[in-house]
């Protein structure tokens, strides 16, 4: 039969790795993620911790393998102050929180808090540094504390503080959103403070600092421009894009009861991530034909109207299996441009925005887009495999998109994964893929799926979306036959 949609694979073509880092995760001083959701304190009757952080997150997340974790924001970046989150809890001062509701802050979560716990999952942090409202000094100070091994007054009070050696970090921000919640800067100012302040920052050790301005706001083409023109490329790793999934500023809509209409524009908004990123990356290509600067996508995900009753400046929101579809969506865009995007954070890691976890008290539960992050974790440094892919629409009103996105690797044991995400709302997608370039003699796969886009996880039925074996697939002659399910996302594995 004649399917839908063709994909042809190339096997033999691969020649650029996906790095894990695509999988980073994001975590701010916002709402209830760090407070309530990663970190309840030592003493909480209810909930098991170790060193005050939830062990069911810290068990969740290990699962997941999440290459690196940016905190402490955001916004919240450019307002924080890391001296005031050391030492003993009692001497820390309180601040309020600007950006997220006015609440008072007291620092007991701060700079070794969160290390320790990057250590504990076995992920990289990456630090996000205050340019905003902070200064050369105190950003330079903060490298000194959590990486220097030698005679320093910042390694000596680090030592004083318990940690007798480096954590060695690699990954830092230098600012967050500088044209807007960062200090409102134009593109020229910031870069020269970009590079006044990265010249302070030192590597140390074995340790090179992978420095990472802030970049554009969406189509904010102009920003990328002028970064890559005015930052000396040698103290520039990356850049830093930010994409939300917005259907209108003023109205974002529900995270559950939404129309088809409301999900279509939500799909077109996260399309528009393949267009940024190929835009972006032009522009750096002018400047940097060599690929020595990366671009990083350091928030993305969905956002929409808060739960009802609940803050309206703690962005919680629920997940549906719209916000699956959204995430193998644009999980297959960032690994198809995986020669210049090396690594993306969703926005953000615990009960804010497109959360891949939330909490109620002594409740935990996986929400639909981490088990997409799960299943497609199999693509972490594996090589991506080129491929073609003719598609059906997607047609909603005078409005398309195409249905099916895919992405393809080769892992090192020799194993091929594809993913494929079928957005749309109606229709099951008939795909045949050929297969080039080798010989495959199996096919499994997994699926996450449910009876509605609407479906989600919740605290009183916490697994009516988990990925499930996945037997639609059938290969002949190095030729596969597939059939995808309206709005659900599929990982073969080839062998
Ligand atoms: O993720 C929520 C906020 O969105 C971040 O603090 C900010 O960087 C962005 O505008």
């Amino acid at each position: 039969m004649y399917a839908q949609n063709q994909i042809v694979l190339n096997a033999d073509l691969g020649k650029h790795t996906i790095s894990k880092h695509i999988y980073g995760h994001f975590s701010e001083h916002l709402g209830r993620c760090i407070y309530d959701g990663i970190y309840v304190g030592e003493n909480n009757p209810k909930i098991p911790t170790v060193d005050g952080v939830r062990k069911d997150v810290i068990d969740a997340l290990i699962k997941l393998k999440i290459p690196n974790l940016r905190w402490p924001g955001g916004c919240f970046a450019d307002t924080y102050h890391w001296k005031d989150g050391i030492g003993p809890l009692a001497n820390r001062p309180t601040i309020v929180n600007t950006w997220w509701g006015n609440v008072t802050e007291n620092n007991s979560f701060g700079t070794h808090d969160f290390l320790n716990l990057c250590e504990k999952l076995g992920t990289e942090p990456y630090l996000s540094g205050n340019v905003g409202s902070g200064t050369v000094q105190e950003l330079a100070d903060w490298v000194q504390y959590t990486n220097f091994d030698g005679v320093s007054p910042m390694s000596k009070l680090r030592k004083e503080n318990g940690r007798e050696k480096p954590w060695n970090v690699r990954f830092w921000g230098l600012g967050n959103e500088a044209w807007g919640c960062g200090g409102n800067m134009k593109p020229e100012y910031y870069a020269n403070i970009y590079r006044q302040y990265a010249t302070f920052m030192t590597s140390t050790g074995n340790t090179r600092l992978y420095k990472i301005a802030s970049g554009a706001s969406d189509a904010d083409y102009n920003w990328t421009e002028v970064l890559m023109r005015d930052i000396p490329h040698n103290m520039l790793d990356a850049v830093a894009l930010h994409h939300y999934s917005v259907i209108d500023w003023n109205k974002k809509g529900p995270s559950t009861t939404f129309s088809e209409d409301q999900y279509f524009t939500t799909m077109q908004r996260a399309y528009q991530m393949e267009e940024l990123v190929t835009r972006h990356s032009n522009i750096m290509d002018k400047y940097d034909p060599n690929k020595r600067v990366d671009l990083i996508v350091d928030e993305w995900g969905g956002w929409y109207d808060v739960e009802p009753g609940t803050n309206g400046a703690f962005l919680y929101q629920q997940n549906t299996m719209r916000d699956a579809v959204l995430a193998g969506m644009t999980l297959n865009i960032f690994q198809n441009h995986c020669e210049r995007v090396k690594m993306a954070n969703l926005a953000q890691i615990v009960n804010v925005l497109q959360a891949v976890i939330l909490t109620k008290e002594e409740k935990m539960i996986l929400t639909p887009t981490y088990h997409v992050m799960e299943m497609y974790n199999v693509h972490q440094e594996a090589t991506m495999l080129p491929l073609t892919i003719q598609t059906n629409q997607y047609k909603l009103d005078n409005r398309q998109l195409p249905a099916l996105t895919c992405s393809a690797s080769k892992n090192k044991e020799g194993v091929t994964h594809i993913s494929l995400t079928n957005i749309h709302a109606r229709e099951a997608q008939e795909i045949s893929i050929d297969l080039r370039g080798a010989k495959y003699a199996s096919v499994n796969g997994r699926i996450l799926t449910a009876a509605t886009l609407q479906d989600h996880n919740t605290f009183e039925n916490p697994e009516k979306i988990k990925p499930a074996a996945y037997n639609g697939a059938t290969l002949s002659n190095n030729q596969l036959k597939v059939k995808v399910p309206p709005f659900s996302v599929v990982v073969l594995a080839l062998k």
